[in-house]
């Protein structure tokens, strides 16, 4: 639990934004247990480089963020950058002049000045917290390797280690991001140096940064994918908080809104957020109706700030593959893409495996691939301008050659609102007379 009760009374529990704490955080302590574990394991254990992937809003951020804690109120120096801007390894050595300005090893003294003006970044120290006065002349010259090195060996000489963490790597700059990788296998994997690495991205780093024969540290960093939350982790997600501020939330109204969670913990946030607030929790108790209206509201925020970026994260010809397989109603092989794209099926096989590393589809071997939640059908319909009356049922599409052109897309909106009980949103048009419909 992250706040006191006290602090939450009456206090609207939930945190709906990227890189909060929340008040009870679920379903991840295995995993926590387990990258901490392999820490203190040292450099023989291969989970002491690690990669933590997932989704937008699945609790990267969080879960590093939980791992540094635990760390550093054991002692270890705790490094911790983003990788969002440019300027990665001059962050890297600001935090190491600041690490050693506060941590009380004297021996970091040399490290003291900052090299750099960058400064969203972070470090934590443990039980060995000391400001350190002493100014000295930084070793301006000395490279990133040489930094680290040393810190590690001081490290190393006192029994502790250096956890340096990186968030967003998925959009930190290849060049910056080799360069740090070659220093880091240099010193963990070859020197043996206590010198740990947890990098935390998007999926599809998997094919960007782990793949590739320049890539070698990357790709073989212990591989730690975010696991959905289960619908128990969903109901201890929202209970505990709503109890612990004051409120109340009735059985199946409870049950509704776990359910709706899906598997992103950010959406837990926004549903239990705006529940909270629909209720008048805590002098009102949260019900069916605060729910219902709390999904809807939940859908809308995951949708401008989940899967619309992320589907125009996607190149045009990725954004085309899944186009065309909510035209052939989410039933597409490779090859009745490739022929509705007009491309070679080589060509869609591997934009398929990207689109699956990534996150947006499900492949099986041998079936068609379907959409996952990240960006679902009504989000390609709205952004694609998909007229999907016009769309021909899959059967249908054997009959177009190959050289078939490509199927054209027209304006409809879509209605979208969610239905909890089929847990799907309407396909109709806005507007639409009478009920709505999934299909
Ligand atoms: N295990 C969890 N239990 C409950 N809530 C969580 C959990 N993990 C994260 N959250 C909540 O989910 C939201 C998103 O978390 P976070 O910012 O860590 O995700 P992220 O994966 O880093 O997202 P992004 O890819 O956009 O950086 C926050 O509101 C956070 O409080
Ligand atoms: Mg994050």
């Amino acid at each position: 639990m992250n706040d006191s009760a006290e602090a939450l009374s009456g206090r609207n529990p939930f945190s709906p934004g990227f890189g909060k704490a929340p008040v009870s955080l679920v379903g991840r302590d295995e995993t926590i247990d387990d990258l901490c574990e392999s820490l203190r394991a040292g450099p023989d254990d291969e989970r002491f480089t690690s990669m933590v992937m997932g989704i937008r809003g699945s609790g990267k951020t969080v879960m590093l963020t939980e791992v540094e804690d635990r760390m550093a109120s054991e002692g270890w120096l705790v490094i911790s950058v983003d990788g969002a801007s440019s300027g990665l390894l001059g962050r890297i050595s600001d935090m190491i002049g600041q690490a050693s300005r506060e941590h009380e090893t004297p021996d970091l003294e040399r490290f003291a000045a900052p090299v750099s003006k960058a400064t969203s970044t972070g470090i934590k120290l443990g039980p060995y917290r000391k400001v350190w006065s002493a100014q000295t002349n930084p070793p301006q010259d000395m490279s990133l390797r040489e930094r680290l090195t040393i810190l590690a060996r001081i490290a190393q000489q006192h029994d502790i280690g250096v956890l340096l963490t990186v968030d967003e790597l998925h959009s930190a700059e290849k060049d910056e991001a080799r360069r740090l990788a070659n220093d880091l296998q240099h010193i963990t994997q070859r020197k043996k140096l206590p010198l740990a690495f947890v990098g935390a991205g998007l999926l599809e780093i998997q094919y960007t940064l782990m793949e590739g024969k320049k890539n070698t540290f990357f790709k073989r960093c212990n591989p730690c994918k975010m696991a959905p939350l289960s619908v128990p982790d969903a109901i201890q997600g929202l209970r505990v908080p709503i109890e612990y501020a004051g409120g109340s939330i009735d059985d199946d109204a409870l049950l509704a809104a776990a359910r709706s969670v899906g598997d992103s913990p950010y959406r837990l946030q926004l549903i239990g957020h705006s529940a909270w607030k629909v209720a008048n929790a805590p002098h009102g108790a949260i019900d069916e109706f605060a729910v219902s209206q709390a999904i809807h509201h939940a859908d809308e925020v995951v949708a401008r700030n989940i899967s619309e970026p992320a589907f125009y994260d996607l190149s045009s010809t990725e954004q085309q593959y899944l186009e065309s397989l909510v035209m052939l109603g989410e039933q597409g092989t490779n090859s009745r893409i490739a022929t509705v794209m007009g491309k070679d099926e080589r060509d869609v096989r591997g934009i398929a495996r990207r689109l699956d590393l990534a996150g947006y589809i499900r492949r099986q071997s041998g079936k068609a691939a379907a959409l996952t939640t990240l960006v679902p059908r009504e989000i390609i319909i709205q952004e694609c301008d998909l007229d999907i009356a016009d769309t021909p049922h899959w059967a249908e599409i054997d009959t177009i050659g190959p050289s078939a052109p490509h199927i054209p897309s027209s304006r409809s909106a879509a209605c979208r609102r969610w239905m909890p009980r089929s847990k799907a949103y309407c396909v109709l048009p806005r507007n639409h007379s009478g009920r709505c419909r999934s299909r």
